[in-house]
């Protein structure tokens, strides 16, 4: 079993990462030799629920755990107020309380809700991650940001809540759909390129034949995990270290948005990482031919379909709206050399929009 140790930057505690196929199996051995509390409950999407939840219970219950399911609607629409609520009395049903431990089997969607709700039921409960997706697996699992959505956008309601264990299992990914496995390809590739250019080297190897080499997965999954388990333990709460982890993103949430979110979030990030490549080329010394050989490896990972037809004026708007925006530039991450990145806080709107419109109008070219 591999293991990454999460250390709480200023507290004298840390969590730890597990990761070996076949886990699930197992967790319930696991648990106990954790010394978790015997009532546990395991928040599921249906999804999940149906393919894993069985086989999860089981190995729970032959350990002498108490486990209670509940479940929720899968994907975005599960993080509300409402189910919140719901969950949170259906706790109360079953008897919960203060020292029972709280699993979140799923995405990062049941990640972030359970992980909320844990963080405010009875003043706070333990949760246990068992993120079930690549995405979750190597971003959304680890670093203790919860969160739930209002009308008015996404992620508006959220703690910060560390878990006490976070168990991955790479064979969950066997039984996820190639959209929901890209998404978190883009994930992957961005944790190479701002901190490990071997693990882009292995995924040049590689490219999408990973999802088929147990071996390399689960070291690709532990790799990225532990890059994301770096940058937030030496800066927990969204300092200038973690803003290096938007990579990609700052255009990329410009693109989903002006796409009113047909575009899925893995490929709006890989054609930001696109834009940042050929972005850290202009300002931030990177070699151009590094550069190419960049986007080459994304495009290769399936990422770069072409594009909707998006209006540059409404990406730039999106952009224009964040509350991290600057009078005439825009803060962005930048890659001097494949596997360093740096915050620039000032990129030329102007150049931006060049570089955007080139990208809506060739493809993948960047
Ligand atoms: N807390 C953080 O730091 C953080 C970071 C990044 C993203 N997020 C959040 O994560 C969410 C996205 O997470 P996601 O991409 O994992 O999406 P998700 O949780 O919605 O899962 C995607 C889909 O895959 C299905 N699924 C999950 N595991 C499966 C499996 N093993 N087999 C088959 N189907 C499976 C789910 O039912 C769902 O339909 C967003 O809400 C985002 O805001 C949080």
């Amino acid at each position: 079993m591999r293991e990454i140790r999460v250390p709480l930057p200023g507290r004298d505690v840390s969590y730890r990462l597990v990761i070996e196929p076949g886990l699930r199996h197992r967790l319930g051995p696991l648990l106990s030799a954790f010394k978790f509390p015997p009532q546990l409950v395991v928040i599921s999407d249906r999804r999940v629920a149906r393919l894993h939840g069985a086989a999860v219970l089981a190995s729970l219950s032959a350990a002498g755990f108490a486990p209670a399911l509940l479940t929720t609607p899968p994907g975005e629409r599960a993080k509300t107020w409402a189910v919140v609520q719901r969950l949170a009395r259906e706790f109360l049903q079953r008897g919960a309380h203060r020292r029972t431990a709280v699993i979140a089997l799923g995405g990062g969607v049941v990640g972030d809700l359970s992980g909320f709700l844990a963080s405010i039921f009875m003043r706070g409960l333990p949760v246990i991650q068992a993120p079930t997706t690549l995405l979750a697996m190597v971003d959304a699992g680890i670093g203790g940001k919860t969160a739930i959505n209002l009308p008015e956008g996404k992620n508006l309601l959220g703690t910060f809540h560390q878990p006490k264990l976070v168990v991955i299992d790479p064979e969950f990914l066997g039984t996820l759909p190639r959209a929901e496995r890209l998404n978190g390809l883009a994930e992957v590739l961005k944790a190479g390129f701002i901190r490990d250019r071997d693990l882009l080297e292995r995924l040049h190897a590689a490219r999408t034949g990973i999802f088929q080499d147990e071996a390399a997965l689960t070291e690709t999954i532990y790799r990225a995990a532990a890059i994301k388990a770096q940058v937030v333990a030496a800066d927990e709460r969204e300092g200038d270290l973690r803003r290096i982890l938007n990579f990609g993103h700052t255009l990329g949430h410009g693109l989903e948005q002006a796409s009113r979110f047909r575009l899925p979030h893995g490929r709006a990030v890989a054609w930001g990482m696109v834009a940042g490549l050929t972005l850290s080329a202009r300002l931030a010394g990177l070699d151009p031919a590094e550069a190419e050989w960049g986007r080459g490896l994304i495009r290769d990972c399936g990422l770069c379909r072409p594009l909707p037809e998006l209006n540059p004026a409404e990406v730039m708007a999106a952009l224009r709206l964040d509350k991290k925006r600057q009078e005439t530039g825009v803060p962005f991450v930048l890659v001097p050399r494949l596997g360093e990145a740096v915050i620039e806080d000032d990129v030329p709107l102007g150049l931006v929009r060049e570089v955007l419109e080139k990208m809506l109008g060739q493809g993948a070219g960047g």
